[in-house]
């Protein structure tokens, strides 16, 4: 028997690299740290107490009360971003969203309790979309178009967004997310703010965001009254070079930061849109996300902790500067460890 003529390369080997912990520590590309991460929270109107969201294990609507001690909490584990969306009695509701712009709307209310609380401890950011606040659901106000078909009206949305938006700072936003994806929203906004003084609110503009079924458990967070979808306004999944063109619109308006979203499936165009990007890149770990991985380690299918991490850490590594995730306490929590 002859043996086969084989040599090894023995001067390229990369698990020199990965032989003890200190080694991998050292030679680790990628870090998170808690003040990147953003926790997404709902506060709703009504409540007495605190309510879990039964598709996201471990996420509630919050009351007052108990939005300023998961607040707290973030904090002390190191989170420094909250980003707010408001829940509002399916009555107030109505066809253009007015709930978003009235200083006593469960939004606004909840955005000045937390800055009178927190101050500059806590940047607070709030939601700038008209989607849960209007009695059809749709992020815009409907019109009819020429034809006779219900569309979501661009540019009749756009002054709604700037007094949302004003509304919001004045509430004490420290930053305003416009996540309707109607054309020219971030520009609109940015106008308002300056003119109303508030030139110092910055806006994190959802640049890339998908018309995806992952948003499915958020509907149920913010008891959406949506019938149909957002096709007209969301991105196709297929799309990437598109997300380009968004992005690169809404740096051009005035975004202090851009956003993909969902995550997890779009680390590609997170990717694509880290390179191009002048200002921070956000991307959102969204809540379809987030209950995947939940049931699976409930299930004790993978190991939850484990499986938040590499998620995270992923996110990072394709190129998101920070990301919200409904993980954000238990990952800082985790990160201490
Ligand atoms: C719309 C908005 C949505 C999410 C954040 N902002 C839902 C949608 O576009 O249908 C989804 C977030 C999530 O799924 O976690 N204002």
């Amino acid at each position: 028997m002859t043996t086969p003529d084989f040599t090894p390369i023995p001067a390229r080997r990369p698990r020199r690299l990965r032989t003890t912990p200190a080694m991998r520590d050292m030679v680790s590309e990628t870090s998170l740290r808690p003040a990147d991460l953003i926790l997404p929270m709902f506060f709703a109107d009504g409540l007495s107490e605190a309510r879990e969201i039964s598709s996201m294990p471990g996420v509630h609507q919050h009351t007052l009360d108990s939005l300023k001690s998961a607040v707290e909490e973030g904090l002390a584990a190191g989170v420094r971003c909250f980003d707010i969306f408001g829940v509002p009695l399916d009555s107030d509701k109505d066809a253009t969203g007015s709930p978003a712009w009235d200083p006593d709307g469960v939004l606004n209310r909840a955005l000045s309790a937390l800055r009178s609380e927190f101050g500059n401890d806590a940047i607070i950011m709030a939601d700038t979309c008209l989607d849960e606040f209007t009695d059809h659901g749709h992020c815009g106000v409907l019109s009819t178009d020429r034809y006779g078909e219900t569309v979501v009206d661009n540019d009749a949305t756009l002054p709604l967004y700037q007094q949302m938006a004003v509304a919001q700072a004045e509430a004490g936003a420290h930053i305003v997310s416009p996540s309707g994806m109607m054309d020219g929203q971030v520009l609109a906004i940015r106008e308002a703010l300056d003119a109303a003084g508030f030139d110092d609110v910055a806006i994190m503009a959802y640049s890339a965001k998908y018309a995806s079924a992952f948003f499915g458990p958020f509907r149920e967070a913010v008891g959406s009254s949506l019938q149909g979808d957002r096709r007209t306004y969301q991105q196709d999944p297929a799309n990437l070079r598109e997300s380009l063109l968004e992005v690169e619109l809404d740096i051009e308006e005035g975004a202090d930061f851009v956003m993909v979203k969902p995550a997890m499936p779009y680390l590609d165009v997170l990717s694509e849109v880290a390179q191009l990007s002048s200002v921070p890149v956000a991307a959102y770990q969204v809540s379809g996300e987030y209950a995947m991985l939940q049931a699976a380690g409930r299930n004790g299918w993978v190991d939850l902790d484990a499986v938040m991490m590499e998620s995270l850490i992923s996110i990072k590594r394709a190129g998101a500067d920070q990301i919200l995730t409904y993980f954000a306490v238990d990952a800082a929590k985790a990160l201490a460890r």
